[in-house]
């Protein structure tokens, strides 16, 4: 099929990448003219794994193409809409001015018969309020969700573990259906419904997962009242598998540009709706996530004989998750940032995230090893459990710090064989 993705940052160069892969014949649209260069030359902007070479590849096929001019879309056959949609700096709303731009752009170019597939995260009523606008071009609208996750993203674009369409017209499924056939002819679930639900689905989803995480952080926190061990706890429950046991790692909690963002957006749009007390418990899902950071910040005074001025820390991570490069609401930054505005003398290491931080915080020490940064430190703090980590040794990192001492913000090392070495671990709620 002839497709296009109007917004080429993670989630619309991903998509674009991979409707290729799977065969289409894609153009990527976005206003940035130097990601757009970027793109056209197989090079991906960010880290995902796997994106380079899907780049590469349907590059080089030409059945993927990028431009900045919407005209070069005109002839699709379906048009994805994948741009941002960042948290007003107010209200904590969605901000749609970039969703608003793109289907007046897409307005200007669509071809009768057309479809118009929203895949961006939006407050629910948008693609109600959107739908006229291009149907008064002959085209159509549906609000079809993504799942993705960073680090992931690939894999769960060719192979989702659901398809969610949100449409007015069950025929619009159907040209749904032929983009996805691959996945579709492998099983997958198929959701149809209507657009209020098709966007419910996606902050809904986002809203679950981040009550999870702050569920067992809760009682990471009255684990660490009480002297139980929230990781036993979170195995105990885990194995019910009406609760099942991902997604329920205690730490320091989730960042990132989806679950924090969205569940404020969720909640703004509740309030205008005039429904808002539904959804005041993620307000504390919120709070308990933003506590779990103090908690970090705490526990390495309490490390240091009461204050952590002056002191050496190696931080380890900055990326928001594993595997990603992005710092967008990342605990980790925000930690490290927290302890150098308390005087402590922080050296940041990650394997992928170091440029993206410095852009947000210019004047972070960092180096390009864990043994650079943990050299002479007092306190080592993991808070991004990158394979590298998790594997590192007690007894080669000990021989180049100054003090063995180690908080785990992520609950991802062996306490046992830390303790063993001289070290004074720390986890959270362990
Ligand atoms: C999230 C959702 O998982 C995706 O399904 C969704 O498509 C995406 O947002 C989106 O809206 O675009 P993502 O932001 O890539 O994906 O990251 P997650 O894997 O959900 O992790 C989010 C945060 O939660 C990370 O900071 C992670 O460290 C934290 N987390 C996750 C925990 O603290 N504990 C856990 O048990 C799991």
């Amino acid at each position: 099929m002839r497709i296009s993705v109007f917004g080429c940052g993670y989630l619309g160069a991903v998509h674009a990448a991979s409707m290729a892969e799977l065969g289409h014949d894609v153009v990527g649209v976005d206003v940035d003219a130097a990601k757009i260069a970027a793109l056209g030359e197989g090079h991906a902007p960010f880290f995902e794994p796997g994106l380079p070479d899907l780049l590469e590849r349907g590059v080089r096929s030409r059945r993927l193409r990028f431009s900045t001019d919407p005209a070069d879309a005109a002839d699709a056959e379906v048009h994805f809409l994948a741009v941002g949609t960042p948290q007003s700096e107010e209200s904590g709303a969605a901000d749609l001015r970039y969703v608003d731009a793109a289907v007046e752009a897409i307005a200007a170019i669509v071809r009768p018969g057309a479809l118009v597939a929203g895949k961006s995260t939006v407050p629910v009523g948008t693609a109600a309020r959107l739908a006229p606008i291009l149907e008064a071009r002959g085209a159509k609208l549906a609000w079809n969700p993504e799942f993705l996750r960073e680090g992931f993203a690939i894999e769960d674009t060719l192979r989702p573990d659901r398809l969610v369409y949100g449409v007015s017209d069950d025929a619009d499924a159907a040209v749904l259906d032929e983009v996805y056939a691959t996945a579709i002819e492998a099983g997958t679930p198929r959701i149809v419904t209507d657009y209020a639900t098709a966007e419910l689905v996606k902050v809904s989803a986002n809203a679950f997962l981040a009550t999870k995480i702050s569920f067992i952080n809760a009682m990471a926190e009255i684990s660490e009242a009480t002297g139980a061990d929230v990781t036993s706890l979170a195995d105990a429950i885990g194995l019910d598998a009406r609760i099942g046991r991902r997604f329920l790692n205690a730490g320091v909690g989730f960042g990132g540009g989806c679950l924090p963002k969205d569940i404020r957006a969720f909640q703004a749009r509740a309030d205008e709706l005039g429904v808002g007390e539904s959804l005041h418990f993620l307000r504390e899902v919120d709070a308990i996530n933003l506590r779990r950071r103090q908690r970090v910040v705490d526990v390495a005074a309490e490390l240091l004989d009461g204050d952590v001025a002056g002191k050496r820390i190696a931080v380890l991570g900055l990326a928001f998750k594993p595997d990603s490069d992005d710092v967008r609401d990342s605990p980790a930054l925000d930690v490290a940032a927290r302890l150098s505005a308390l005087g402590a003398d922080v050296v940041a290491t990650d394997p992928e995230a170091i440029g993206p931080a410095l852009r947000r915080v210019a004047d972070l020490a960092t180096a390009p090893t864990v043994e650079e940064a943990a050299r002479d430190a007092d306190l080592v703090v993991l808070l991004t459990e990158w394979r590298e980590y998790r594997d590192l040794e007690p007894e080669r990192l000990g021989a180049v710090t100054r003090g063995r001492r180690i908080i785990d913000g992520r609950n991802v090392l062996q306490p046992q064989a830390w303790r063993n070495a001289g070290w004074e671990y720390r986890g959270l709620g362990r």
